[in-house]
């Protein structure tokens, strides 16, 4: 299994008396922590995701925490900073859609304890269900309630399109009705260009390995043509890249291609990268599913690091294991602006920073303000490695460093 470099330590370390100003915020509800951390700490932990300025880089990833319009109203009040809408399946006028075995009914998640390879343990929710288990016009209705609930909330919906064998033709017309009707309920609430989100999943990355190569690289680089081209919509495109089961050296190639200074790739934004897929595993009756926790953070930290010192040409939205504001700086370091959750808005409550509150909100107050791993621990901790001691930092300001200049930390 590979190992990424961390170029942060397990713990920040801080001065005392910053220490215990972050301890007493860790137990206490802040109405506007954002604001309050500008004040206390002149630290700046806004972001961007697309063409949207972000309040912190943490929001919601894609899947079943993001179903009904009652849990993106409680991301939107919880403080989160952005929600990706559980991807639905692309379908043609008539209905008919060739990706018909994603639509699988699954309400069952079972949230375990997992240790990775390389031993540290963290959590994984399993399940066997795939994409949006409904039909394209009640994913509409859905999409228009959630973006009517706040004009300025990031809400971006996510789509899985057809993938032909190699050889094939891909059914353009599921491509040009989909794309067109997500589009249409989209422009009733937002003036902006369309966010678009499209999935390549953890299941697909079970795909044969003969030709595996082959395969996944024209998906990836023909799919973005391809949803363009099916509208006429001006579309700013986030492609969800998948962790494949061919060899780990293939994620560096992948990164290289699509995301490194030679690349002409169409795709504005990627999100770094989708599940592990483990074909023995068997749960509910299948054999094969989906996994997280510190495998997969070591594989796409791991992927990452292949265009460093330089960053990623289009912006990383990063996912996979993001359980700390650590965490986040990590993929931060790599050149991602913002990280997408899902596993760990499911843990025990005893995860979560001490404080009344939703769950969400109790969440995001562990990721910001937990002292020794939180976000806010972690900038005053690289602020001060820098030598800028006091003066105004940010988290952009990580995303744009050089790791190396934070002299490697060994764990
Ligand atoms: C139960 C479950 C359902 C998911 N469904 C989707 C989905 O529909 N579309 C998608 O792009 N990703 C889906 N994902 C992947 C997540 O969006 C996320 O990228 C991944 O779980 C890694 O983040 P995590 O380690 O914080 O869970 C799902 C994940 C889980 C656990």
């Amino acid at each position: 299994m590979v190992k990424p470099t961390y170029f942060l330590p397990t713990n920040f370390t801080l001065p005392e008396d910053t220490y215990k100003a972050l301890n007493e915020d860790y137990h206490q509800t802040l109405l506007e922590p954002e604001e309050h951390i500008k004040n206390r700490y002149s630290i700046d932990v806004s972001s961007f995701y697309g063409p949207y300025k972000i309040r912190h880089p943490f929001g919601k990833a894609s899947g079943q925490l993001s179903t009904n319009q009652a849990q993106v109203k409680s991301d939107l009040e919880g403080g989160l900073a952005f929600t990706v809408l559980k991807t639905v399946i692309a379908e043609s006028e008539d209905h008919q859609s060739e990706m018909e075995a994603w639509k699988i009914k699954a309400p069952r998640m079972e949230v375990e304890k997992i240790t990775s390879q390389n031993g540290e343990e963290g959590y994984t929710v399993t399940w066997k269900g795939r994409g949006w288990e409904k039909t394209l016009e009640e994913y509409l209705e859905f999409l228009e309630e959630s973006l009517a609930l706040a004009k300025n909330y990031p809400i971006i919906p996510s789509c899985k399109y057809h993938l032909p064998p190699l050889g094939e033709e891909y059914k353009v017309d599921e491509y040009i009705y989909t794309t067109q009707k997500i589009y249409q309920s989209w422009r009733k609430y937002r003036e902006e260009e369309l966010v678009l989100e499209k999935d390549f999943s953890a299941t697909l990355a079970g795909t044969d390995l003969a030709g595996a190569k082959e395969q996944v690289l024209a998906w990836l680089t023909e799919v973005p043509a391809k949803i363009k081209e099916a509208s006429d919509a001006s579309i700013y495109l986030g492609v969800k890249l998948m962790n494949t089961m061919l060899p780990d050296e293939f994620q560096r190639e992948m990164v290289k291609l699509l995301l490194g200074p030679d690349s002409n790739w169409l795709g504005d934004y990627a999100v770094c990268f989708n599940r592990l897929f483990d074909p023995n595993k068997g749960f509910a009756g299948k054999i094969g599913v989906a996994y997280g926790g510190y495998d997969l953070s070591d594989r796409n930290l791991w992927a990452l690091e292949e265009l460093l010192p330089n960053k990623p040409t289009r912006p990383i939205s990063a996912t996979g294991n993001i359980c700390s504001g650590r965490l986040m700086l990590e993929y931060a370091l790599r050149g991602a602006i913002n990280g997408q959750l899902h596993t760990f808005f499911q843990l025990p409550q005893t995860e979560y920073a001490p404080i009344e509150g939703s769950r969400t909100q109790k969440a995001i107050h562990e990721l910001l303000f937990n002292p020794s791993k939180g976000l806010v621990a972690g900038l005053l901790y690289i602020r001060d490695k820098l030598n800028k001691n006091q003066e105004p930092f940010s988290f952009i300001e990580v995303t744009k460093l050089n790791p190396n200049e934070l002299n490697e930390v060994k764990r």
